[in-house]
């Protein structure tokens, strides 16, 4: 953290009329914003976005034809329940809530000798039990009572039916086996005492997770619309050369291999990217032969810049389920606006809601890392979530600088609601009054005393100030 950059070094750059400063990150780093612009003229004018949307939705449809979408919000329901079973049936394990026990937060996190990075998943389960009734909060003491559990038969009973419901949303058998194994070492893994990635790709294998992120009802969906943004934005330039696509976070590749075969023999410049070399491996083995694949580490959380990516250099940014990882979202989608040509796309897939399933399960993957400090600073500072709304990306797609799309499935398709996956895109939009990052760099380092590390600086349109929580999370 550098201490110099403080609100006076801070004051008066030039072109700046409001600024936040991010810390954490291994780097500090100061968004930037000019005077609010009356409206921002169109970033890709003869561009009928509405159109590329629907197109992408009905590509959605046409993936998840055969099945009943009025089906699923039962069958994710049933996950639901069965996730509240495992919750309660955990929590009674502690053997707390028997006999009319009474316990806080801090007793309960104890008596699960939960990993302090995982203790933010326990608040949540205790938040949702009550909300869903399974268990009581005597506000004026803040103890929670009166916890109602199954038993041991009954738990079970629900986590072998969880295989109809997981065949339902097309995931793969494979993908019920994790949820059952997650489930029952759930103890084990709130302590630390077990990975959930090693119950995920066991023996290294990815199979399990390339169900999920490419088979099941919900994700082909996702990553079909995404593709056909992607097609489309192919189709549609008119600059020469290969289409550039960056995929950040791209993981097992569910993503990926949908877009690749939409993308058919467009000549494409496709970088597959992660933060993990071990996921560049797999990505060899399955897309190997690929033509114009090529594969980088990427961190989504560092300066693009600076891990040796150009500005400007992509006409497509892909993310699908990863950019709710970054701690700072406005930080992210400003890097990444700058990795874009002007009018690029930025295509993301994300949970927009959460299913009690994840809080049983993928959550283990999502908690700050051993020892890390600052967690969320953006709008989920100190709530103990990681998703955010639909609106909410809508809302940070547009202070970045993006001319956001529509929202994928719209609102009123029952995948909407029922499965959470939207397709949030945005268009980088005409630079209304940025601040110049260069000139302000420069005058930081004119104010700064000479030994200082500079902060990475990045121009938004907006600066979106987290607002406190109230103590009643989300
Ligand atoms: C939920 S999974 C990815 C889903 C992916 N689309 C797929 O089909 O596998 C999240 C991915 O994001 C990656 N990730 C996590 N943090 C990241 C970061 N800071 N920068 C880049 N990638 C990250 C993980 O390594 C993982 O591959």
């Amino acid at each position: 953290m550098n201490g110099a950059l403080t609100d006076e070094a801070l004051t008066g750059l030039p072109g700046v009329t409001d600024w936040q400063l991010v810390r954490g990150g291994g780097q500090d780093t100061l968004l930037v914003a000019g005077p609010p612009a009356a409206a921002r003229p169109s970033s890709a004018p003869g561009r009928d976005d509405d159109h590329t949307a629907d197109r992408a939705a009905d590509a959605g449809d046409a993936a998840v034809r055969g099945t009943d979408p009025a089906a699923l919000p039962a069958l994710m329901r049933q996950l639901d329940e069965t996730a509240l079973l495992t919750m309660a049936r955990t929590l009674d394990r502690t053997r707390l809530f028997r006999d009319g026990g009474r316990h806080g937060t801090d007793r309960i996190l104890e008596a699960l000798a939960v990993a302090p990075r995982h203790a933010w998943i326990v608040r949540r389960w205790l938040r949702t039990l009550t909300a869903e009734n399974r268990l009581h909060l005597h506000a004026a003491t803040g103890r929670y009572h009166s916890l109602a559990a199954p038993d041991r038969r009954e738990h079970a009973r629900a986590l072998r039916e969880l295989d109809g419901a997981c065949r339902g949303l097309g995931y793969p058998p494979s993908m019920t086996r994790f949820f059952r194994a997650a489930a029952e070492r759930l103890p084990l893994l709130l302590q630390d005492r077990a990975s959930l990635q090693e119950v995920l790709f066991p023996d290294g294998e990815t199979g399990t997770a390339r169900g999920n992120y490419r088979d099941s009802v919900p994700s082909r969906w996702a990553n079909h619309a995404a593709a056909s943004l992607i097609a489309e934005e192919a189709r549609h330039r008119t600059s020469r050369g290969p289409l550039r696509v960056l995929e950040a976070g791209a993981g097992v590749g569910g993503t990926t291999g949908t877009v690749l075969e939409a993308l058919g023999d467009t000549d494409v410049d496709y970088l597959f990217t992660d933060v993990s070399p071990f996921f560049l491996r797999t990505a060899k083995e399955v897309f190997g032969g690929r033509p114009g694949l090529r594969h980088a580490l990427f961190d989504i959380q560092a300066d693009p810049l600076a891990q040796g990516f150009e500005a400007g250099s992509q006409d497509v940014v892909l993310a699908a389920n990863v950019l709710h990882n970054a701690r700072h979202a406005g930080r992210a989608l400003a890097a990444l606006r700058e990795l874009l040509v002007p009018g690029g796309l930025l295509v993301l897939v994300e949970s927009c809601q959460e299913h009690y399933q994840t809080l049983t399960s993928m959550y283990l993957l999502m908690s700050p890392a051993p020892g890390e400090q600052d967690w969320f600073t953006d709008l989920r500072v100190g709530q103990d979530r990681v998703f955010l709304t639909a609106e909410e990306w809508t809302h940070q797609l547009d202070a970045a600088g993006f001319d956001p799309l529509p929202v994928l499935p719209h609102e009123e398709h029952p995948l909407a609601g029922a499965a959470g996956q939207r397709v949030v895109a945005g268009r980088v939009g005409a630079d209304a009054a940025r601040p110049d990052t260069g000139r302000v760099r420069t005058a930081l380092a004119d104010r700064l005393p000479p030994a200082s590390h500079l902060p990475r600086v990045h121009a938004v349109d907006r600066i979106i100030r987290p607002t406190l929580p109230t103590g009643a999370p989300c």
